[in-house]
């Protein structure tokens, strides 16, 4: 199987952020079968139109990264019961200008952590139908990480054997998605 490039978007712009420790998880257990690659989305303008004919740097660098991926893996927190602004503001970026969108067409896959138990179940859910409407290919999976203190050690691994093996099937399904339009091109 080709090494398929995957853009890795944390939907937080903190530092500590227990998403963006997830996301290296992933990217751990997905390594050999796809190559992780963090894009940041932290230092984005808020998005605005009069902006569109001449792009900021930033918003040109994440366009150029999710067009040079095969995927985009998206892991974020709920904030208000919906996705964070900072990881709107970046959809909205990438589907601009218009006949330009970035994300159509990409394999997506939805996940996030958070200390309640609701585990960005909301967030995630908004975050898919938006990235539907996108024109993005949405794996179906479900995963709501209640994270726990030590949840992931140091080195980005997941120290509780159950959630490390639902994580690396989830992974492994991805992985089998992202590979599909291309087996299907061959075919
Ligand atoms: C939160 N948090 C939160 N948690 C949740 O499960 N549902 C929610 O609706 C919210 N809303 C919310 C709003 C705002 C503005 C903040 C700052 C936080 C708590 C959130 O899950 C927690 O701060 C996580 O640590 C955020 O993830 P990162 O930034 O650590 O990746």
């Amino acid at each position: 199987m080709p090494n398929f490039k995957v853009a890795v978007i944390v939907g937080s712009n903190r530092r500590e952020s227990i998403n963006r420790q997830l996301a290296q998880a992933l990217a751990r257990l997905g390594a050999g079968k796809l190559e992780f690659r963090f894009t940041e989305i932290g230092d984005l303008p808020m998005y605005n139109q009069d902006h569109e004919a001449e792009l900021p740097k930033s918003v040109a660098r994440l366009k150029a990264e999710v067009a040079g991926s095969d995927a985009v893996l998206f892991v974020t927190p709920e904030h208000s019961r919906s996705i964070p602004a900072v990881l709107k503001n970046a959809v909205d970026w990438g589907a601009r200008p218009w006949g330009k969108n970035s994300w159509t067409g990409k394999v997506a896959a939805v996940t996030g952590a958070s200390p309640g138990g609701v585990g960005t179940a909301v967030a995630q859910q908004h975050l898919k139908n938006i990235l539907v409407a996108q024109g993005m290919l949405v794996a179906g999976g479900e995963a709501y990480i209640t994270f726990k203190p030590n949840l992931i050690d140091a080195e980005g691994n997941i120290t509780d054997e159950s959630t490390k093996a639902f994580l690396q099937a989830f992974v492994d399904q991805f992985a089998l998605l992202v590979a599909r339009p291309v087996a299907a091109q061959a075919a």
